[in-house]
């Protein structure tokens, strides 16, 4: 964790300086869910059965690292060809704002190539970061919620 006592300037050259990704690195089920805690993301971080099939049939998986510590994560599912469902994209908050989570989606646009679309659903909290990053919001998605009655 990076001490809170660092000036900005000095605490994003740090991490811009630090951090190395990753394609497809295995990390466990509480690595996971680690991770999406310390960002904030709303994900069944208590369900490690869950979050461990969600690791099995994700099969784009894009960690961000400081040093051994995994501090972004980008989950995706794709066929490399046609579509991309971006469904994961959680950056610890002590490292939110470096770029990390901009380099998170370079790195899944560059791994599915030019043939795919990359899709996804913003958190409410997401919704002005998304035209940041080269997203256009679209009048044509439709959804089925999960049957299921977990939240999320
Ligand atoms: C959303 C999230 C992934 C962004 O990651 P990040 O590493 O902080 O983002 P970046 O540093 O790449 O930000 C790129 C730009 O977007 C801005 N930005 C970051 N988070 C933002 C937000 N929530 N809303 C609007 N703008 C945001 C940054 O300030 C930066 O702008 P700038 O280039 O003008 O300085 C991260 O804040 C996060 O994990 N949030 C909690 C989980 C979440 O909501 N995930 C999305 C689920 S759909």
């Amino acid at each position: 964790m990076m001490p809170n006592s660092f000036p900005t300037t000095r605490h994003t050259r740090h991490i811009m300086q630090a951090i190395v990704y990753a394609q497809n690195r295995r990390i466990t089920p509480e690595q996971l869910a680690a991770v999406f805690t310390r960002s904030g993301i709303n994900r069944p971080v208590d369900d490690l059965a869950r979050m461990e099939k969600m690791l099995q049939h994700g099969n784009l998986l894009i960690t961000a690292w400081d040093g051994a510590n995994l501090v972004g994560v980008a989950r995706a599912l794709t066929d490399f060809s046609f579509c991309c469902y971006l469904s994961d994209l959680a950056v610890d908050r002590e490292y939110q704002k470096n770029g990390i989570g901009q380099a998170l989606i370079e790195q899944v646009r560059s791994a599915i190539g030019n043939d795919a679309m990359l899709l996804l659903l913003a958190a409410p909290s997401a919704m002005s970061y998304y035209p940041k990053v080269g997203f256009e919001a679209v009048a044509n998605g439709w959804i089925i919620p999960r049957p299921s009655a977990v939240a999320v």
